[in-house]
């Protein structure tokens, strides 16, 4: 209702289940999240948005406080937090930096800026306030030429985007690790009123190229190899139309056997994932582990008068930027313009021209502010290539937005990993071997390096590194980068 209806879009969706806080606005002055609140329950109440905080182009004070501590970073979090902010600071307008941690504990911050947001709420109260103090060595704080748009909602992030007649589309998933698509029966949702276009791989075989480095990566590929990997898509209406439609859509899927374990995949007998077997092959197409020696391990071991064997597993882990991943594209006769949220508007322009087969002149990207990438937004992503061709099939503007539960299973994360090491030291303390050997599952396609770095961390004379990037049933894997935590730095967690 905000959103759509009212155009009050500084209210963002961040998970839409009550648990970022991107959401919220004050109900009767009480904070709320949005996406738990049904709009009928605020009949006859009042419902207070970022935009009703400053007053025209007169940012409110708590506003301006929020600019001048650099409160929002990537921004996506910014009028959540300032509504919780304001709410607190009307029930306790001296509030010490406990309460302010407290009021605000129900808005999550992706980009880790806490301790400003925390900073602007307490501004000058504190004098320990750190990063208000004029920096030493290149002069003083600068707010960013942006913070007015990002505290007042009026920062356009690409799920704001509204178009003349724009349709709005979902993708239908698959619920298995792997199995065959035997038949996708889309009559029934074609007929319902308000669609205008479902696609599946029978009617659309665009290769996502930026997708997997190493094998065809369709946008609707058969076998589907993981849970979650795109089946078919639709267009309509509105929202509603859309979902609907994907309910009515019938696959057959036959069960195929899978694997998760990327250490296991390489095991004789287990199912191949891709042609030609579980290890990815090098750049040189040789599928052979990845090595990197350097001294000689046996002198080093030999030397050492301690070795220690253990072995290690780390999780796969979701970039989690805050805003989910959204595409809205639009055809002007051959030539295409895409918003999305993108960290790389020249590789995503690259990208859809070659995988659309059109001149990379006539491809507009548009990225206006976006809500956190962590590496999870580099290239083009399978959503603006789905929008892309949907608004091509539709003649109409079509937007693609993900739930956050479909933008962990469908997008990337960063490889999970095995690894087993064996270290030789001296006594005292001198590492003298490091030997690795490890295993990170790519999910079933190869959309990054799969690597395992660390070792170079230690001073070492004699090291080998073994890794098998290895293809596995898992959602897919590739870049992550992690938000580091510096204390004392106003970046720090809360
Ligand atoms: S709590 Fe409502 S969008 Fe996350
Ligand atoms: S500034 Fe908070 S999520 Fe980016």
């Amino acid at each position: 209702m905000l959103r759509d209806h009212l155009g009050l879009t500084g209210t963002r969706i961040g998970c839409d289940r009550g648990e970022c806080g991107a959401c919220t606005v004050r109900l009767d002055g009480n904070t709320v999240y949005a996406c738990s609140q049904l709009a009928v329950w605020a009949n006859g109440r009042e419902v207070s948005t970022v935009e009703g905080l400053a007053d025209g182009d007169q940012l409110s004070p708590l506003q301006q406080r929020f600019v001048e501590h650099d409160g929002p970073q990537c921004g996506f979090c910014t009028s959540g937090q300032l509504m919780s902010a304001s709410a607190l600071l009307d029930d306790v307008p001296d509030p010490t930096r406990d309460q302010v941690r407290e009021g605000m504990v129900g808005n999550i911050c992706r980009c880790s800026n806490y301790n400003r947001y925390v900073e602007a709420v307490l501004d000058g109260a504190s004098p320990d306030t750190a990063s208000t103090q004029a920096l030493t060595k290149v002069g003083t704080l600068t707010p960013r030429v942006d913070g007015p748009e990002r505290v007042t909602g009026r920062a356009r992030y690409t799920g704001d985007v509204q178009l003349p007649g724009m349709l709005y589309a979902r993708v239908l998933r698959s619920p298995h690790p792997h199995a065959r698509v035997r038949r996708v029966d889309t009559r029934a949702a074609g007929r319902l009123p308000g669609v205008r276009a479902v696609i599946s791989r029978d009617t659309c075989d665009v290769i996502w190229r930026s997708g997997d480095s190493r094998n065809d990566r369709f946008l609707f590929n058969n076998p589907v190899r993981f849970v979650g990997d795109a089946v078919a898509a639709v267009a309509a209406v509105d929202r509603h139309s859309a979902e609907e439609a994907l309910a009515a859509i019938v696959v057959d899927y036959e069960p195929l056997e899978f694997v998760l374990d990327p250490e296991e995949a390489l095991r004789p007998g287990t199912v191949a994932i891709q042609e030609g077997g579980n290890l990815s092959p090098n750049g040189r197409g040789a599928r052979e582990p990845e090595r990197y020696e350097r001294g000689d391990l046996d002198t080093g071991f030999a030397a050492s008068d301690l070795i220690l064997e253990d072995d290690f597993t780390s999780k796969h882990i979701n970039n989690a930027q805050l805003e989910p991943r959204v595409s809205v594209a639009q055809w002007n006769g051959d030539r295409l313009t895409v918003w999305t949220p993108t960290q790389g508007i020249s590789n995503c322009q690259r990208d859809l021209a070659r995988d659309l087969d059109v001149p990379p002149g006539d491809v507009r990207v548009i990225c206006e502010y976006m809500g956190g990438g962590f590496g999870n937004k580099n290239q083009c992503q399978d959503s603006d290539l789905i929008a892309a061709v949907l608004a091509r099939e539709t003649d109409s503007a079509v937007k693609v937005e993900y739930t956050r539960k479909e933008d962990f299973l469908g997008v990337h994360g960063r490889w999970p990993t095995r690894q087993y090491y064996r270290v030789g030291a001296t006594r005292d303390s001198t590492l003298q071997a490091i030997d690795l050997r490890g295993y990170s599952g790519l999910g079933p396609h190869r959309k990054s390096s799969g690597g395992i770095s660390g070792i170079e961390l230690f001073r070492c004379p004699n090291v080998r590194r073994t890794v098998h990037p290895t293809y596995t049933n898992m959602t897919v894997s590739a870049t992550f980068a992690a938000r580091r935590i510096r204390r004392g730095s106003g970046a720090s967690s809360r």
